[in-house]
């Protein structure tokens, strides 16, 4: 199937699960406010990759925040292709030096938006097509 309906009702702030889309994992994560306030604090000067890399956007637009996520009303969501922008490995959540995603293969480090902060990795992870179908269901593709 080209896209997938994801039921996120049971994802608390924190929280996160992974789906599978055309053969790939896909992270949904419902950030903390805390997690959210890191993410905007940091100048877009700071980042290897400055573009948001989201298809749901034009392309060229800035790594900022609300760009990374599901948008200003839904700031909290997050939804990425879980393949490192590296060589393809799959980063481990709720880990590494910025408390986003964190990939073993060769210490690639993500910030809570996503965004490539330390590591060999040359982009921020991809944010793939997607929407609200409701308040609580994200269709994918
Ligand atoms: Fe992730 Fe190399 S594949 S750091």
């Amino acid at each position: 199937l080209s896209t997938v309906e994801v039921d996120v009702s049971s994802l608390e702030p924190g929280m996160s699960l992974t789906v599978k889309w055309r053969g790939k994992p896909v992270f949904v994560r419902n950030r903390t406010e805390r997690e959210i306030e890191e993410a905007r604090e940091v100048p877009l000067s700071d980042l290897k990759d400055p573009e948001a890399r989201n298809e749901n956007l034009p392309s060229g637009s800035p790594a900022t925040d609300v760009d990374r996520s599901a948008g200003e009303a839904k700031e909290n969501w997050i939804v990425m292709i879980g393949s490192c922008t590296h060589l393809g490995c799959i980063p481990l959540g709720q880990a590494g030096d910025f408390g986003g995603w964190f990939c073993p293969c060769h210490g690639s480090h993500y910030d809570t938006a996503g965004r490539i902060r330390k590591g060999p990795a040359p982009q921020n992870l991809a944010i793939p097509l997607y929407e609200f179908t409701s308040d609580t269901v994200i269709r994918i593709g």
